[in-house]
């Protein structure tokens, strides 16, 4: 049975006061945002995970505003009924509030309802400024995939107490300065249980075991198509991969060996 989709960011309150989990996927184009609209997912992410996915970068420090808008725009006119969550891509909240606010004006007016941004140790005053502006922001820590080259790459955060600490007073901060949610990326389950005790807003995690209040998977993981490396927290709930290169597989032998088209296929 189709459940009600998250239409507003006050739901994302409620559902952790009535202990309800909350599911989001990435999407960054129509046709996959099509196809979660008429799926029971709660809200979906336009991720900066678009510069790997979609564009082949390594990581995610090549997405720009413009490349967000573009995905955001794509994803709203597919998904209408679902909250849409744009990322603030690397360096766009770093360079004043101006600027930033610039960037979330161009993501709004892109079909967001909200942006998401990551830590927030040097642009406090800026969180506090969108929040202020009447747009709702979710919050990331732990495994901040912009921060990739001061991490020395794609690992788990938050194993020694310190940096464990600093984890969870960031998660504390983000929370005081108004953020609606948190996302918590690749840090140990037993830290992440503890900042969603702690904290009043929702707790999303990717990679933070089971304890969150809600869940995100960048979509083309769970569908198994975004190639071999499949990180530990990762469940594909289909094998997409092979079920689209056997249909292309299909279509290429139907063409050579004169069974497509079909005359039902074709014009009289
Ligand atoms: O860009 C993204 O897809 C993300 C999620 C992994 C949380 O930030």
């Amino acid at each position: 049975m189709r459940q009600v989709p998250v239409t507003n960011v006050r739901d994302f309150a409620r559902f952790k006061q009535d202990r309800r989990k909350i599911s989001i996927v990435t999407a960054y184009d129509s046709w996959s945002a099509h196809l979660v609209e008429r799926s029971n997912v709660d809200a979906i992410l336009i991720g900066d995970s678009a510069a790997m996915v979609m564009h082949g970068h390594r990581t995610t420090v090549p997405a720009a505003v413009a490349m967000m808008a573009l995905h955001t725009a794509a994803v709203a006119r597919a998904a209408g009924s679902k909250f849409l969550i744009a990322d603030m891509p690397f360096l766009s909240y770093r360079n004043g509030v101006s600027s930033a606010v610039r960037a979330v004006g161009t993501l709004l007016r892109s079909g967001a309802h909200a942006v998401k941004l990551e830590g927030v140790d040097g642009h406090e005053d800026v969180i506090r400024h969108i929040v202020g502006s009447g747009v709702p922001v979710m919050g990331h820590v732990g495994l901040t995939p912009q921060s990739v080259n001061e991490f020395g790459g794609f690992r788990v955060q938050g194993r020694d107490v310190e940096d464990a600490e600093k984890i969870a007073r960031q998660a504390q901060t983000l929370e005081q300065l108004g953020c609606f949610s948190l996302v918590l990326e690749c840090i140990p389950a037993q830290l992440a249980a503890r900042i969603t005790r702690e904290l009043a807003i929702p707790t999303i995690g990717i990679g933070a075991g089971p304890c969150t209040d809600g869940q995100v998977l960048v979509l083309q993981d769970l569908w198994g198509v975004a190639g071999d490396h499949s990180p530990r927290f990762v469940r594909r709930y289909i094998d997409g991969e092979a079920m689209l290169t056997d249909a292309l597989d299909r279509y290429d032998a139907d063409v050579k060996g004169g069974q497509f088209p079909s005359a039902s296929e074709s014009y009289s």
